[in-house]
């Protein structure tokens, strides 16, 4: 006959573990997560096992099984590697009515552990009806499809009493789509409404339901803009109409991103508003041309700078001397087209004209480029080599380890 799938609450309950091998010490952790008072039986118990009997955690009886030792239990777990003691274990709870999972012998078990996952506020579990023939690695494999599909939003499973409205900040990460968080593709999973930038991870939004309204507010350079406070009027009256309202960026929302104002202006609007956090270009891009920000005995610091504005105007708030001077990595965002300039303040205050220099373009993007230079050749190669934004420029000598690690790495794979 087919299983019949129950969910226990076993908070404050009686459990008994009888063994204390490497099934106990998977079962045993699950057990405690669901508040179960677990009582372990086995003369000799795992590291893990005897860790928790020593923080108090679970109860240890250090013997063999005895008759008795399964009164009062509301669940009983017959794990020991001798299928002897388990049928009598088993025989034990089946007298008195308590249900008994057997791990050496799914027919002969009143009851079976599912494979199971969580994935946001829902469990999912997984159990073969076959337990003769069933395959348990069958059933784990088909847990995992459906958590990681769940996780990942490809699997689109929306509240049936629908979210409220409200607004969700999302750090889709450099471009690459794998980059997003898991919370995030969730989040845009759930989306009435999307609103994208430019740099966000726009393949994602292929994926999306066809009812899902999406709303392009890429602010091209000197092209089409969508005013910072037309981006936040429609945050805030799709949300205000009951909407779910994805907003999802490039990199994080709070690294030169204008997240920051967005929640402002949800807020004052009475808009409820979270942020997802995300992989920022500035250290993200670097990493994918295996550029380190950081390494040990080169760079202990490292600037993340908007170029947005040149050295010398009267907007930019940099202290250009202060960086000219340092010997920590500089990280560029929004800097190609003042390459020049920048480059002349640096070496004006103390930066040796030989320091390595890495422009990345497309970071993680399957158009990807890497230009190496110095800083005294760097705005003649950006110019001959056509580099456009997006691109991150990182100064300093972890250029050099970058390329240390690019040369092993074709040696590695030639
Ligand atoms: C307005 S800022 C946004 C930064 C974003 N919030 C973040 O955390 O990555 C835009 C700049 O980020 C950098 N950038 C963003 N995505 C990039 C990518 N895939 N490759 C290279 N640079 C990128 C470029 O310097 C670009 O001009």
């Amino acid at each position: 006959m087919d299983p019949y799938l129950l969910g226990l609450r076993l908070g404050g309950r009686h459990v008994v573990v009888v063994g204390g091998g490497g099934v106990a010490s998977r079962r045993v952790p699950a057990l405690l997560d669901a508040g179960a008072a677990v009582l372990l039986v086995s003369p000799k118990v795992t590291a893990s096992l005897e860790d928790l009997a020593a923080a108090g955690r679970i109860r240890w009886a250090a013997r063999g099984y005895q008759p008795g030792d399964c009164a009062g239990a509301w669940l009983v777990c017959a794990c020991t590697d001798d299928p002897a003691v388990n049928a009598a274990v088993a025989a034990a709870a089946e007298a008195q009515r308590t249900w008994c999972v057997r791990a050496d012998d799914a027919r002969a078990s009143a009851a079976w552990t599912p494979a199971s996952g969580q994935a946001g506020d829902v469990r999912v579990g997984v159990l073969s009806v076959d337990p003769e023939h069933g395959d348990p690695r069958h059933s784990a494999a088909i847990r995992d499809a459906v958590v990681a599909g769940l996780r990942s939003g490809r699997l689109s499973a929306r509240h049936a009493r629908g979210r409220q409205g409200g607004v969700a900040i999302i750090g889709g990460g450099p471009g690459d789509p794998g980059l997003i968080t898991v919370r995030g593709r969730q989040l845009l999973a759930e989306a009435d409404v999307v609103l994208t930038d430019r740099l966000a991870p726009r393949s994602l939004l292929d994926e999306l339901r066809d009812d899902v309204e999406i709303i392009d507010a890429g602010k091209i350079p000197y092209g089409r803009a969508m005013a910072q406070e037309h981006i936040n009027a429609a945050l805030i009256s799709h949300a205000q109409a009951g909407r779910f309202v994805a907003r999802l960026k490039g990199g994080d929302p709070f690294v030169f991103g204008r997240g920051a104002e967005e929640v402002l202006a949800c807020l004052r609007a009475g808009v409820p508003v979270t942020v997802v956090p995300g992989v920022t270009s500035a250290v993200g891009v670097p990493a994918s041309a295996w550029v380190p920000v950081t390494h040990r005995g080169v760079a202990q610091e490292f600037h993340v700078v908007s170029v947005h504005v040149p050295p010398g105007d009267e907007r930019s708030t940099v202290n250009w001397e202060l960086l000219g001077g340092s010997s920590g990595t500089l990280v560029l965002l929004m800097a190609v087209e003042r390459i020049g300039a920048v480059a002349d303040e640096l070496l004006r205050y103390g930066r040796s004209p030989d320091t390595p220099v890495s422009v990345i373009a497309d970071g993680t993007l399957p158009t990807q480029r890497t230009i190496n230079s110095t800083l005294e050749q760097v705005e003649r190669l950006v110019m001959q080599e056509g580099v456009r934004p997006p691109a991150i420029v990182v100064v300093g000598d972890v250029v050099n380890v970058a390329m240390e690690i690019t040369e092993l790495m074709r040696d590695v794979t030639a």
